[in-house]
């Protein structure tokens, strides 16, 4: 499983005899905040100005013991402390370190802060994601999640490896397919390659549930041109995921938009067009909302029979395979594709991804 830094307390500029420094709380933990990682990492902690390339770093390091970890970064420059700051913490690997090939999900996802200083107020509590697609990206995308322990105001593991897969499944458009997975021909779901390959006169209709920061439905929109992304989920992410709409940039002819929807309450006319793909990710972990998830899904594709749905989901408990049944029980079948993801120690972590249809049409 991934591994990311949160701030327990975020960054301020605090007064030291004389001189001006940064102080913050950190921890790095998974998705669920269910543990810490137990690795020792090198840190960079880099405060830089807003909107001035200058900056001010200092390694620190993140021991296996670790729960938590003060961060202290100063005297800064005269020039630094009088500006609006934001403080990014990174892996820092060593000079001769070679990138792993294939998914560009790291082990530890670095974290950078709201704006703050000059005055000694903290930053807001939000954190600032960097997503590289791939490696080589240049601009990586950007999204902002909650500091809290929020379930929906943050981003995932599955919401992580959906935005890779789908990114190699956009890219291994008018490529041969092979057998090969994990490593990004994505040839295990056709209907998948297919929906987000064809050209059309019209813009795909994309519907995203649970979409919490709108990591997934957000990446769709800036990697593919002609598309429209309607991004759901309760009234508790409307301000998040307000704020990383606002600052996506999506592809050319491409659009987004948030509406709730509550999977026990579902709206009859979502949308004015017919449904081409529904997004779920990482929202098979409560078994107790799962009829609910599968009916809302049934609904949907009644009113638009077409529709394919991509499941993406980190297993956590037993009681998930309750999903597969529902699915089945109302009439979906499913081709079945997986991602693997960093974990501590070397190890690896699985993503599925389940590509559903309506096996029987009625
Ligand atoms: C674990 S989060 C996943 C967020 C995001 N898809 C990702 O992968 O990063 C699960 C999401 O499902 C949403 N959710 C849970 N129950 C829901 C319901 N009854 N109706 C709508 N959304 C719900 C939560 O609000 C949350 O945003």
């Amino acid at each position: 499983m991934v591994y990311y830094v949160r701030f327990l307390k975020t960054p301020k500029v605090q007064q030291q005899k004389g001189s001006f420094a940064i102080s913050a709380l950190i921890c790095i933990t998974t998705d669920l905040g269910d543990s810490f990682l137990a690795e020792d990492v090198d840190l960079m902690v880099r405060a830089s100005g807003k909107s001035s390339r200058i900056a001010f770093e200092r390694p620190t390091k993140w021991q296996a013991s670790n729960r938590e970890l003060a961060i202290t970064l100063g005297p800064l420059p005269p020039v630094l402390a009088q500006q609006p700051l934001v403080l990014t913490v990174q892996v820092q690997h060593p000079q001769d370190y070679i990138p792993p090939r294939g998914p560009t999900i790291p082990l530890v996802v670095a974290a950078t802060s709201a704006p703050f200083g000059p005055r000694p107020t903290p930053a807001e509590k939000l954190i600032l994601r960097r997503i590289q697609y791939s490696s080589g990206d240049t601009r990586p995308m950007e999204i902002w999640e909650e500091t809290g322990n929020s379930i929906a105001r943050h981003i995932w593991d599955a919401g992580l490896a959906t935005v890779t897969y789908i990114h190699k499944t956009v890219n291994s458009r008018g490529k041969t397919a092979s057998k090969e997975s994990n490593n990004g021909t994505c040839s295990q779901m056709p209907a998948l390659k297919q929906v987000l390959s064809t050209s059309r006169n019209t813009p795909l209709q994309v519907v995203e549930l649970g979409a919490g920061c709108g990591i997934v439905g957000i990446a769709l929109a800036q990697m593919l041109p002609n598309c429209s992304v309607l991004l759901t989920d309760l009234p508790e992410v409307g301000e998040i995921i307000t704020r990383n709409i606002n600052a996506a940039q999506p592809a050319t002819m491409s659009s987004l938009r948030y509406q709730n929807l509550d999977w026990d309450d579902p709206p009859e006319n979502l949308c004015s067009q017919p449904i081409d793909l529904i997004l779920v990710s990482d929202c098979t972990y409560n078994s107790d909302s799962l009829p609910a998830l599968v009916s809302a899904l049934d609904r949907l594709v009644r009113t638009s029979p077409e529709a394919i749905i991509l499941v993406a989901l980190k297993r956590r408990h037993d009681s998930e395979t309750v999903f597969f049944e529902l699915m089945e029980s109302a009439g979906f079948a499913a081709d079945k594709d997986n991602l693997l993801i960093p974990s501590q120690h070397g190890e690896d972590d699985e993503i599925e991804f389940y590509c559903y249809s309506r096996s029987v049409k009625d």
